[in-house]
């Protein structure tokens, strides 16, 4: 799965098991075999989505880990472990929109990355710059300073998604040569960090749709995708997915 495309579906907090019952059968039907597909559900969501996708090769995941290690007197906690128990194999951790509405900072996201990793399932760490800081040319500065916290780690793979802040849910896209230098800069950046044949995942997010998606996808640094509203919509993601499989 290292090797392929990824498109990774973050559904936000969105669905009810009908429609995710419907959304998921139109996934499924793709039989997706060149491109690796993961759905980000909300939590109460994961059992269904693993229960679903059982015996195919879509992976179910979350969009968050708790920042606490062991089980115990959290309410409203998640953990990693959880997760794991349930089937999902991948989480996002540091999305803009928990940095943004939770304050989430690199000391409270390193724990999430390390109860993740300790979990086995794979991180999928946020990264990127609001408007402001890019028209102040501050965009490579803030990355670099979000991705410190991948500083020490031992890991030899690592999936990063950049998300300009000001493209999520906006419509607007980074351009590809945008996209390109910011994938470049992370790449040399976290490969500085983890050993050399590391294998690193970038994906791109930011209003991808089944318009653009094969434009960003055979762009130089990108890996694969991380799709919001656009994955909502059964006929959009599985056009997305028959366009990827064919690249
Ligand atoms: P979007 O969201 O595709 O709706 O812009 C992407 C994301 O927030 O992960």
């Amino acid at each position: 799965m290292w090797q392929k495309k990824w498109i990774l579906c973050n559904w936000k907090m969105n669905g009810s098991i009908a429609k995710n019952f419907q959304l998921l059968s139109a996934v499924k039907q793709t039989q997706p075999t060149a491109t690796y597909i993961g759905i980000a559900s909300p939590y109460p969501y994961l059992l269904q989505t693993s229960e679903i996708l059982r015996d195919t090769q879509i992976a179910s995941g979350t969009q968050d880990c708790s920042r606490f290690k062991t089980a115990g007197a959290y309410s409203g906690e998640v953990s990693a472990q959880m997760i794991a128990d349930c089937g999902g194999t991948f989480t996002l951790i540091g999305h803009s929109e928990r940095r943004n509405y939770f304050s989430e900072n690199n000391e409270t996201l390193r724990c999430k990355l390390e109860n993740a990793l300790n979990a086995s399932i794979i991180p999928v760490l946020c990264v990127g710059e609001t408007l402001n800081e890019r028209e102040n040319n501050q965009a490579e500065n803030v990355i670099s300073s979000q991705l410190e916290i991948l500083k020490g780690l031992n890991i030899s793979q690592i999936a990063i998604a950049y998300e300009p802040v000001w493209a999520i849910g906006t419509g607007v896209t980074a351009s590809t040569s945008q996209i390109e230098t910011i994938h470049k800069f992370i790449y040399n950046e976290v490969l500085s960090m983890l050993c050399k044949d590391a294998n690193i995942r970038l994906l791109y997010g930011g209003s991808v749709s089944a318009k653009n998606v094969q434009e960003i996808l055979t762009t130089q640094y990108v890996d694969g995708a991380l799709v919001g509203g656009a994955s909502l919509k059964a006929d959009e993601i599985t056009d997305m997915i028959v366009s990827i499989e064919k690249l």
